[in-house]
């Protein structure tokens, strides 16, 4: 199988971005973290880092026929963006959220998400290894399929 990691705004700062919160690992230190789990778990991986929702649109658009799940954190956008709820449940392909700090014990404003009612579900909190938590989860549910 074959899943696509697809972060959002603000996620290629990662490592000297307020590290306090999201701690000191880049987004390739991220990356490789991942590749070398999916070799474990014999999933091909594909990355997208975009600052853009009509592009963070589109790459969801063409997962469907490329890849059989998708990995989001979808940075900011998860609180405001209908479009990418949208984008996600048009798709009908398993999608995780992620994100790295715990949204729900910081500004109220980040508690709400778009992403979560249509996602698979949704891990937050763990810092980078929530990457590898999502990998998993979602490994094990296309296993089961
Ligand atoms: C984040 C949490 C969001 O609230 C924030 O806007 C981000 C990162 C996280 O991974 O913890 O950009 O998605």
């Amino acid at each position: 199988s074959s899943v696509l990691i697809l972060n959002g705004p603000n996620l290629k700062l990662l490592g000297t971005r307020q590290p306090d919160v999201y701690g000191a690992a880049t987004l390739a230190d991220i990356e490789r973290m991942c590749e070398k789990r999916a070799r474990t778990l014999k999933l091909d991986l594909a990355f997208a880092q975009s600052n853009h929702e009509g592009v963070l649109i589109d790459h969801i658009h063409a997962a469907r026929g490329a890849h059989d799940g998708i990995i989001l954190n979808a940075g900011a956008y998860t609180h405001s963006s209908i479009a990418l709820m949208d984008a996600i449940a048009s798709v009908e392909l398993p999608c995780v959220e992620v994100h790295l700090s715990n949204i729900h014990a910081r500004e109220s404003f980040r508690h709400t998400s778009y992403i979560a009612p249509v996602a698979l579900g949704q891990i937050c909190g763990f810092g980078a290894r929530g990457y590898l938590m999502a990998l998993d989860g979602l490994a094990a549910h296309l296993d089961a399929r």
